[in-house]
């Protein structure tokens, strides 16, 4: 893709995509010191309903890995334990950014 749109071009861009989303993350609770928690949408795979998402809030990165918590009553649990495929998404609707005021979506996939 030589062609990308300048919606996709991101300046300053580190190698490591954790970095990127670690920085972004950083520079969300900067930009929106009252929001009380950062939620995220997670995607799995269901038996009967094919895909599920709903939100859950995100807790953190360890060691790369993003952290949420639930109970293992949940199908979410079920799910991932039957098949650890999932999409989750983050939605950054006000980010300061080299200065400039953006708009993020994340997109975070299994593979
Ligand atoms: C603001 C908000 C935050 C939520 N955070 C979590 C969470 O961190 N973990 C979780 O398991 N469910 C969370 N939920 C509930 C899930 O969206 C979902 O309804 C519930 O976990 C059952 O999902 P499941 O049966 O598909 O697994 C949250 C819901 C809302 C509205």
């Amino acid at each position: 893709m030589e062609q990308l749109s300048r919606m996709a071009f991101i300046e300053n861009q580190p190698e490591d995509p954790v970095e990127l989303f670690s920085n972004l993350i950083t520079a969300y609770k900067t930009t929106n010191p009252e929001i009380p928690f950062i939620p995220m949408n997670i995607a799995t795979i269901d038996d009967e309903f094919g895909v599920l998402n709903r939100s859950v809030v995100y807790r953190g990165l360890e060691d790369g890995h993003i952290i949420f918590v639930t109970e293992k009553n949940t199908v979410k649990y079920a799910n991932l334990i039957k098949d650890p495929r999932t999409s989750i998404t983050f939605l950054f609707e006000k980010i300061e950014w080299n200065g400039v005021n953006s708009i993020w979506q994340v997109i975070v996939t299994h593979s």
